[in-house]
């Protein structure tokens, strides 16, 4: 990790880690799929430790599932002090991408070998994160309908902010 990735801080950006693991998403998606393919949506995106300046960065990713034209790629990011040999597990994120032809269209991706039963946890990791997501989704759709502004007013007080109107 270079000087010039470093925030005002001196720890390295959020958004250096976050394109370092997109490109990775990339060459293991599209290296599956045989196309080109996009970044639809990043989950887990939760920096738990600082990443230094002169740390070495390794991304450990796989393809984890693959639907029809989408893949869900998991990359864990371990950042590791070279003079003490440290190593430090700052995130792991799933990257879901989708395969491209020439006309831009998804396009189906083969389906996944899977070699052993970690591939398989995995898989079946990824089917659960995705429909909890959906569940999430369409839950927060619904509350969020729901909030009646006047009739909550009053569970602001619960909180660090100022009604300023
Ligand atoms: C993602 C994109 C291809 C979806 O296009 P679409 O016309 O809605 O296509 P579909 O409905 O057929 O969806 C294609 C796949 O994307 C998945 N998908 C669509 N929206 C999604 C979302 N918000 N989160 C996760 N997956 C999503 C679908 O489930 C489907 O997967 P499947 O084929 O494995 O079942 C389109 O929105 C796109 O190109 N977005 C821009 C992506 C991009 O440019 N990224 C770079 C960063 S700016």
């Amino acid at each position: 990790m270079i000087p010039s990735y470093a925030n005002f801080g001196g720890k390295i950006h959020g958004g250096i880690l976050l394109s370092l693991m997109d490109k990775v998403a990339y060459a293991c998606a599209s290296r599956h799929a045989g196309t080109y393919c996009v970044t639809v949506s990043v989950d887990g995106v939760n920096f738990l430790q600082p990443v230094e300046v002169g740390d070495l960065v390794s991304l450990h990713a796989s393809v984890n599932f693959v639907g029809r034209t989408s893949l869900d790629v998991g990359i864990r990011a371990v950042s590791e002090n070279v003079r003490t040999g440290l190593q430090k597990h700052t995130n792991t994120s799933y990257f879901t991408m989708v395969a491209k032809d020439d006309a831009h269209e998804p396009t189906l991706v083969p389906p996944l070998l899977l070699e052993n039963r970690e591939d398989a946890r995995r898989f079946l990791e990824a089917v659960k994160r995705r429909e909890l997501k959906e569940n999430y989704r369409h839950a927060f759709d619904n509350e969020k309908n729901r909030i009646a502004l006047d009739d909550e007013l009053n569970r602001l007080r619960d909180y660090r902010c100022v009604v300023g109107w």
